[in-house]
């Protein structure tokens, strides 16, 4: 069964307490979160304090999506903030590597993000270093797109390096991610599905979140 980590981009931000609470009930193992500097993508989202507050109220695993340029200045206070998972885009950082060690020395998660004109090539020497691999399956910036299907070649491409060398590193994949088109993405690999939109505007989010989960 997939990893699902709602994307609260797409949550109503006057009642955050009210669709965190909502998301505690279900079954979703991680919460995603989207932190936009409105230079490496063309949207500002929200920070810290947003962070903190929602640590206050779960205890599930706080995945934070860096899309942010140069995040090294920022990782420590995320981790501070209480992000479970801390990754940052290959396209954002002047060293991934160190990024990568420095967030898994604040006893943090790391991954990697990859956008979608990125090749799967430009991370794979990065794989002993990341917990993860987090594939953008839209351009990053705005919630509600649809998915780009040639990602689904980057997660089987991903999937069999990862099996051939024998590694546990987590394959996520975030953007367009709809109940329709969840079974084909699991199938190609996938382990964690991000999913804004389509959980927050479903009628029963809950009931999404669990539809999604047994996606295969
Ligand atoms: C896009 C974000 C995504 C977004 C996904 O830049 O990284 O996490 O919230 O939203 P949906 O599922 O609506 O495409
Ligand atoms: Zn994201």
């Amino acid at each position: 069964m997939a990893i699902i980590a709602p994307s609260l981009l797409s949550a109503d931000f006057l009642n955050l307490e009210r669709d965190v609470v909502m998301l505690n009930r279900s079954e979703a193992e991680w919460f995603h979160l989207d932190i936009m500097d409105g230079v490496f993508v063309p949207n500002i989202s929200f920070g810290f304090s947003i962070i903190r507050q929602i640590r206050g109220i779960t205890d599930r695993t706080l995945d934070v999506h860096l899309m942010i340029t140069d995040p090294d200045r920022y990782l420590e206070r995320f981790r501070q903030a209480g992000a479970d998972i801390i990754s940052v885009h290959a396209e954002a950082c002047r060293d991934a590597a160190w990024s990568l060690q420095t967030i898994r020395q604040l006893g943090a998660r790391a991954g990697i993000v990859i956008n979608p004109e990125t090749p799967v090539s430009r991370i794979e020497p990065l794989l002993p270093l990341a917990d993860l691999v987090l594939i953008m399956s839209v351009h990053p910036g705005f919630g509600g797109q649809s998915f780009i299907e040639s990602s689904l070649q980057k997660i089987a491409e991903l999937r069999e390096i990862r099996n051939a060398r024998g590694m546990r590193t987590l394959i996520e994949v975030d953007g367009g991610i709809t109940t329709a088109n969840a079974p084909a993405i699991v199938s190609a690999g996938a382990d964690v599905l991000v999913a804004g939109n389509t959980i927050f505007a479903s009628s029963d989010p809950v009931a999404t979140i669990q539809t999604l989960r047994q996606a295969v």
